[in-house]
């Protein structure tokens, strides 16, 4: 399989176990526990020497085969299925930081990791830096012997920067420090994520993944390129074979004990989701930049935001990771929130609901909404505008998108 494309690969991957009847599609494994011939065999699957699920908490056939079409498909080293994308992130800092560690990263997040970070593990003595990414120096500046990782999203959401991923990398490397990424913007089949120096991607798989809003899930993706020996609190572990000491500390430890798991019935949602993603991805993608192309000049939006504009600082970064193709979500401001509010009701194809990547175009007005619990002060850190709308974009025409926008703009 390894001389395939994407689309093959992700399709035909192979099934951990041939099933009984011959199904060509994994049937669901709703069930908890396994059964065993005898206490050795148990005890043997229990010391993870032979592969076999013993409880749906720990693994299962769904999830596991899931995970495996991953890392057919991004060459990854291991992958861990998760039931949202925040318990991706989450379970990925209870493996790594430790109290006294920090944490150096954007501040432009999406709204609950920034939360995570600023309140949760605040709380449990782990400082996080926030730099301008941008600013190499800024990063630099802020790493020190109890960094425990950078942090970014790939493309933020919803500012729509893009992260210099190679350039960040380099400079990582010489200080020892991991780069992880939140890379739910753009999936693997228009992202290299190891040639761009990720050592560890999450992804919310409740966006493209799921295959239109079936499910929350979450991934964590481990490139195997981390000399977790640097991590204070990962370098005593013995090294397990073909596997890092960062997924085994979460596969042996932080997932079981935190008990976020994938569940059965999501796992054969989001594996059939995946078996779509490409051509849903290239066609939402394509709409998307038509629409934020159409709509930059139009006389009553402000400003249009889409990493493939020519007005994008982010265009040339983007274009080299991406391969000209960074996605289905765009951003308008307008001159006011009230004008927002108006054009928005005005909409009768976008739905006005909080998601990425549905089918079905969405709309949202971030300030009011994802960050309306955030002091002015935090929104004005997290960099959010009373004047924005973002835009996920579906796969409906677009030529009804197109109209949908041009009349409700008629409404301000
Ligand atoms: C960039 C990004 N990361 C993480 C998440 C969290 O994902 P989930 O809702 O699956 O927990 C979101 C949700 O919108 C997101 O946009």
């Amino acid at each position: 399989m390894n001389d395939y494309a994407f689309s093959t690969k992700i399709i035909h991957t192979g099934l951990q176990k041939p099933d009984a009847h011959g199904a060509l599609t994994l049937p669901v494994y709703r069930n908890v526990a396994f059964e065993f011939a005898d206490s050795e065999a148990i005890a043997a699957a229990f010391r993870g020497e032979t592969g076999e699920h013993t409880y749906s908490r720990i693994s299962n056939p769904n999830v596991t085969h899931f995970e495996q079409k991953i890392r057919a498909a991004s060459g990854a080293e291991s992958v861990v299925a998760l039931s949202s994308g925040m318990a991706a992130i989450t379970n990925t800092f209870f493996a790594i930081a430790w109290a006294g560690s920090n944490i150096v990263a954007s501040p432009h997040l999406f709204g609950n990791t920034f939360s995570f970070f600023k309140n949760t593990l605040a709380a449990f003595g782990v400082e996080t830096r926030f730099v301008d990414t941008d600013d190499p120096a800024q990063i630099a500046a802020a790493v020190d012997e109890n960094t425990c990782a950078f942090f970014a999203e790939m493309i933020t959401n919803p500012h729509l920067e893009v992260a210099d991923l190679p350039a960040i990398s380099n400079l990582l490397k010489t200080k020892g420090v991991p780069m992880i990424v939140d890379t739910t913007l753009v999936p693997w089949c228009a992202f290299d994520a190891k040639k761009a120096g990720v050592d560890i991607e999450v992804v919310s798989t409740t966006k493209y993944i799921s295959g239109g809003a079936t499910s929350t899930g979450g991934v964590i993706v481990d490139y195997g390129t981390f000399d977790w020996t640097k991590n204070k609190r990962l370098a005593a572990m013995a090294q397990p074979d073909g596997i890092s000491r960062f997924t085994h500390k979460l596969r042996s430890e932080i997932v079981r004990n935190l008990g976020a798991v994938m569940t059965p019935d999501t796992a054969a949602m989001q594996t059939l989701g995946l078996e779509t993603l490409q051509v849903r991805y290239e066609r939402m993608s394509a709409t998307a930049a038509e629409l934020a192309r159409h709509f930059s000049t139009h006389p009553k939006v402000v400003r249009a935001g889409y990493p493939g504009l020519d007005t994008s600082p982010y265009k040339a970064i983007s274009d080299e990771l991406f391969t000209g193709n960074p996605g289905a979500m765009f951003t308008i401001d307008l001159a006011s929130k009230a004008d927002c509010f108006r054009f928005m009701d005005a909409l009768t194809v976008f739905r006005r609901a909080t998601n990425l990547f549905d089918n079905k175009s969405l709309v949202i007005h971030p300030e009011s909404t994802i960050y309306c619990t955030f002091t002015p002060e935090m929104k004005q850190t997290a960099g959010i505008e009373e004047t924005l709308i973002r835009f996920s974009v579906g796969l409906e025409a677009v030529e009804d998108l197109k109209n949908d926008i041009e009349n409700a703009l008629k409404a301000i």
